[in-house]
């Protein structure tokens, strides 16, 4: 058996720095919103080279704090794409704001900036771009687009911890960069967690309050809040993980390489890596015109796999009040009958790579 994700190689790796780190916590007498939270704050702060962060309770919390912050609420309307899964719109509607989606590039999958003017209104507030599956979304039109018109831009990084966009590190390009912790992020927690990074003190004092009922260092609340707060024990986790985490994209790099290199010249569509970006690789993603056959051979071969997105969400059930048509999204809703993503995850031998990819071969050989 092949396993689509599994941690527990790359956590039997620094075991005994992990565990040293939750025998400290389980020991210091503080469980919430401590020294390991705020160290870790500052740690991934400087890592992505923004002034500061704020730990929450997941990266959809995130991305609700973050369009809190900015004052985004009912009658506003917020640009982004179908493709990234259900988080992103969930978030926008979660604060009582409407989404309005653009299609994306059908060489990487990511947001096509062309399609923004065609859905900007005059409620239109802010753009929430999704760094999908490791790369960075065409920033530079997004910021420009976004300035042109006023609007707010809140980066979605959840799968795009350490992916640069000329040279910078994602999450530090828009008003509010958001990550999820998710076990299986290229940083990942052993349970929920999430951030939202700011170089503007306003909102990081704005997003600390909301995280926290309203709360400053007292128990008034000073604004409407929640209670989304990252814990001790992850923050712990998560520190000695951003110690190597480097080499864990360098790892995930040399997977994805090993694929390219295996499938080059098949009828698999491998997705672009953007030329102004790094790839971090959270997802290494192919598109088959028969993914039927595809996933039949793989569960033959007792190899997992995933699947990001099945549906566009547009066309799902819960948005369906929204207006969305098949038809809408021609590039998204292809994407989503044809991307499968193979496994990757540091620890997966590359004999079990080349596998994988002798398996897909085979498929294509018929
Ligand atoms: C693109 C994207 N945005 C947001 C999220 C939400 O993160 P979380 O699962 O931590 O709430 C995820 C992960 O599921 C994601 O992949």
């Amino acid at each position: 058996m092949i396993h689509y994700f599994d941690y527990r190689p790359g956590y039997l790796q620094i075991k005994d720095e992990i565990e040293k780190a939750i025998h400290l916590v389980l020991a210091s007498g503080q469980l919430i919103l401590g020294p390991e939270v705020s160290a870790f704050e500052q740690e991934f702060a400087n890592y992505v080279g923004v002034h500061g962060a704020v730990g929450v309770g997941s990266g959809t919390d995130a991305l609700i704090l973050a369009m809190r912050a900015l004052g985004i609420g009912p009658g506003d309307e917020v640009i982004t794409v179908a493709n990234g899964g259900v988080p992103p719109v969930a978030a926008v509607r979660a604060v009582g704001a409407v989404p309005r989606f653009v299609d994306v590039d059908p060489a990487t999958l990511l947001v096509d900036p062309a399609q923004l003017e065609a859905a900007r209104t005059d409620r239109t507030r802010c753009i929430l771009p999704v760094h999908l599956y490791g790369q960075p979304a065409p920033l530079h039109p997004i910021l420009e687009f976004a300035a042109a018109n006023k609007l707010r831009v809140v980066e979605d990084c959840a799968q795009a911890h350490g992916s640069t966009y000329n040279g910078k590190h994602v999450g530090s390009f828009g008003d509010i960069g958001c990550f999820s912790f998710y076990p299986t992020k290229n940083l990942g927690a052993f349970g929920d967690g999430g951030l939202c990074v700011t170089s503007d003190p306003g909102l990081e004092e704005h997003l600390r309050m909301l995280r926290f009922y309203g709360f400053k260092n007292d128990r008034h609340a000073h604004c409407e809040g929640f209670n989304s707060r990252l814990d001790e024990l992850q923050a712990a986790i998560l520190r000695v993980k951003l110690r190597y985490l480097s080499d864990v994209i360098e790892t995930r790099r040399n997977i994805a390489r090993t694929y390219t290199d295996a499938l080059a010249g098949s009828v698999y569509r491998l997705n672009a890596e953007a030329p102004d970006g790094t790839h971090t690789y959270h997802l290494f993603v192919v598109q088959t015109p028969d993914r039927r056959r595809v996933i039949d051979a793989l569960n033959r071969a007792e190899i997992g796999y995933g699947i990001h997105y099945p549906e566009p969400v547009h066309l799902m059930d819960a948005y369906r009040f929204l207006g969305g048509r098949p038809g809408d999204l021609p590039v998204s809703e292809a994407a989503c009958n044809s991307v499968i993503s193979l496994p990757l995850y540091p620890g997966l031998p590359l004999g079990n790579v080349r596998r994988v990819a002798d398996t897909l071969l085979g498929v294509d050989r018929g």
